[in-house]
């Protein structure tokens, strides 16, 4: 038999944490395959997506900044990926290629299993609106958001991004709202701008005032590291539920692990191989 293969196409790519926690996924199960950092620059793309049509290659993930430019590279795309116009996921069957977006769903996911929160016939402020917010925007009202709003620095992204949201999901009431928001009224508020993130240039701010928000409501930020962000840090003192980045960054690996293996992911073996890998980068 021989060895199967997947891996992560970004640039850069070499800090990605998916080789970790999907080398511990295959691993755990005893799947004969590797995965591995493809770094990637946007002229060797195509090269690299045609390489996934070989026999041995399962799929692949696909990361920044490729996400939106590995569309018209593939053969077939789930309709949510079609709708948020980005892949992060890529099956390989018999030389064709399917891509799917499982970071929105992931962090559904995150909310369901990690935080206990179920989005249906809820209220969302999303801060941001990049491609991380789009992403999770659509997977949010697929779940049944009910009101969902867009606060972002950049006001012209959040208004097209709402705009665009309603033109598929009409039951939902979205909009945008002013950056930074000032009704904090929500049954959750998601930070997706870059804002405490090491390396963001803002690490220390947070980028909402949360003394107004709604007691009992659930502060989640996407960023990982640090794993208490200032915005997260400002949610617990206030009383706050808190979820951080990390356990949306592990289940969009596990929904991608599914759709390649068509087995259930070990959920545990990939929190803890992830859970690992940073406080060994924390302790340099
Ligand atoms: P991603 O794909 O990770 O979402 P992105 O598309 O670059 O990355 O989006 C980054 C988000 O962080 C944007 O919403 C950005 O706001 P703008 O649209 O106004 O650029 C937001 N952001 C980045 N730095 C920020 C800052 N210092 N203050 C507020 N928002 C910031």
């Amino acid at each position: 038999m021989t060895t199967l293969r997947l891996g992560i196409i970004g640039h850069p790519v070499a800090h990605s944490l998916s080789p970790v926690f999907q080398g511990a996924a295959l691993r755990a199960l005893g799947v004969d395959a590797t995965y591995d950092a493809w770094d990637t620059p946007p002229n060797a793309l195509a090269e690299r997506v045609e390489s996934l049509r070989a026999s041995d290659v399962l799929g692949a993930n696909v990361t920044i900044p490729h996400k939106q430019a590995v569309v018209p590279l593939l053969d077939e795309l789930d309709p949510l990926a079609v709708r948020i116009g980005a892949v992060n996921t890529v099956v390989n069957e018999q030389g064709r290629l399917t891509g799917y977006n499982t970071d929105g769903a992931g962090f559904v996911r995150a909310l369901r299993d990690d935080a206990h929160f179920d989005p249906r016939g809820r209220s969302i402020l999303l801060l941001g609106a990049g491609g991380a917010a789009r992403g999770i925007a659509f997977a949010l009202l697929e779940a049944g958001v009910v009101r969902l709003e867009i606060a972002n620095r950049t006001a012209e992204r959040a208004d097209a991004l709402s705009t665009e949201l309603r033109s598929h999901y009409a039951a939902a009431s979205v909009q945008g709202a002013p950056y930074p928001p000032a009704d904090l009224s929500f049954d959750c508020i998601v930070n997706t701008t870059s804002v405490g993130m090491h390396g963001g240039g803002a690490e220390e701010a947070s980028p909402c005032d949360l003394r107004n928000a709604k007691t009992g409501a659930l502060a989640v930020d996407i960023v990982y590291a640090p794993a208490e962000t200032p915005f997260l840090r400002a949610a617990a003192a206030r009383g706050l539920s808190v979820l951080g980045g990390l356990p949306m960054l592990i289940f969009q690996g596990v929904l991608a692990f599914e759709l390649w293996t068509g087995r259930a992911a070990p959920v545990g073996a990939m929190f803890d191989a992830a859970r690992a890998a940073l406080a060994e980068r924390g302790s340099h």
